[in-house]
């Protein structure tokens, strides 16, 4: 299905707005209410912030009383009231669930209350712990990096986090997802001298792990290679049977030897990203601190959510990492500050500034862990690593 389900969620919100999702929805859906929902926080907040405060008298929610339609909550409160009040006998479906939860707020913990001076994003930074030693290696944690938009940081945070983590005694597996290859690229390869490449273990049967897995350069860190090839992929998936599982089907052998699979995802909502979701224990969704880059996310989380409840009850959100942030900047900390109103306590602590280093390392085709060793941007993905490697022990 194409733009019809997403132009009826995101009016004219840009090429994000047009990208497909093939997770299946027939369902007639109620009409659209300002105020209702994370992603229309997300919009208000950013309306807030270009000044224009579309919130307001006769704009926000519960304006109906100046004529307007009653909403679809109104009719539905009302439908409820009178059927309580109708005495209607009790039925055997079970109680209609509970609404959904908001989103966490932020806690305001043991740091705070010591006066810990806040970090980039306007929190208490804590102390985060080292990662601890392992003894022994699997079952991995798979790990989808995700955003429909493009030139986020996606690929920049596979390969550094990936590197970052291997520094930590963790074996990783980085998976390319992407038709365009940017993170093979990354790491040195050259898309038009690769062998085999993951389009061939998704498509042919006869093509294990084993064939395609290449090291990546980082001791501890390998790399399931992509190039153009992959683009054919998506198209010839569409007739698969559990065409949604490929990709969780052919990594299912790689991952009682590795600790952490990354997935660096391509810019869109398509299959190719539904199979890596599909795939994932969780996603970090890699944010640029600036205004357009919050638009569409409300999408992205409509799709994680389908995902989740559809294909893959695993799945959860391992965290939102805003990239390419410039605190002096009074715009960068006004994003930043919308991120952490909007997803509370999601948002990690570290953040990845903005600096001409990452671009270097790509030129260099190696993480910026071991191309500038002691920059920040190499500081940052460890303090991400350990950070990442803190949540998914509290969990
Ligand atoms: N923190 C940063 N500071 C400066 N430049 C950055 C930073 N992070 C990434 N970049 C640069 O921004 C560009 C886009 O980054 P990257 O390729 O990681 O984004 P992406 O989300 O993977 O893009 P795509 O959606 O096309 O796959 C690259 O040239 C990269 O070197
Ligand atoms: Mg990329």
């Amino acid at each position: 299905m194409s733009g019809g389900y997403d132009e009826r969620h995101e009016p004219g919100s840009g090429s994000e707005g047009r990208s497909s999702t093939h997770v299946e929805d027939h369902a007639p859906r109620p009409p659209r209410q300002r105020g209702a929902g994370w992603g229309d926080r997300m919009d208000e907040g950013l309306m807030d912030l270009r000044g224009t405060g579309r919130v307001g008298p006769g704009h926000g929610p519960g304006s109906g009383s100046n004529g307007a339609a009653p909403t679809y909550d109104d009719v539905l409160a009302e439908a409820r009231r009178k059927r309580a009040a109708s005495g209607m006998p009790a039925t055997n479906l079970p109680p209609p669930p509970a609404p959904p939860a908001k989103p966490a707020a932020p806690k305001v913990d043991a740091a705070a209350a010591r006066n810990v001076p806040p970090g980039p994003t306007g929190r208490p930074m804590p102390v985060i712990p080292e990662p601890p030693t392992l003894d022994h290696h699997g079952p991995a944690r798979v790990v989808s990096m995700c955003n429909q938009k493009g030139g986020v940081g996606k690929t920049t945070t596979t390969i550094n986090l990936g590197a970052a983590l291997a520094e930590y005694g963790r074996k990783v597996l980085l998976v390319d997802f992407d038709p365009q290859g940017s993170l093979s690229v990354g790491l040195g390869m050259n898309p038009h001298q690769m062998d085999l490449t993951i389009y061939n273990l998704l498509m042919q049967r006869d093509v294990t792990l084993h064939d395609v897995v290449v090291p990546s350069g980082i001791e501890g860190m390998d790399l399931l290679p992509s190039n153009i090839d992959l683009s054919a992929a998506e198209v010839q998936l569409v007739h698969e049977v559990a065409r949604e599982q490929t990709l969780q089907r052919v990594l299912a052998p790689a991952l009682p030897h590795y600790d952490v699979v990354l997935i660096d995802c391509q810019p869109s909502l398509g299959l190719l990203t539904v199979n890596a979701l599909t795939a994932s224990d969780g996603v970090i969704v890699p944010l640029e601190c600036e205004y357009f880059a919050l638009r569409g996310v409300a999408l992205l989380k409509n799709t994680i959510d389908k995902v989740s409840e559809r294909l893959n009850p695993r799945l959860e959100i391992d965290g939102v990492l805003g990239t390419m942030f410039d605190g002096r900047t009074l715009h960068g900390r006004e994003v930043m500050a919308r991120l952490v109103e909007a997803w509370g306590d999601t948002v990690f602590h570290t953040v990845i500034r903005r600096t001409v280093k990452f671009s270097d390392s790509t030129v260099a085709g190696e993480p910026i862990t071991t191309y500038a060793s002691s920059s920040s941007g190499a500081v940052a993905y460890r303090q991400l690593a350990k950070e990442v490697v803190a949540r998914w022990s509290a969990e």
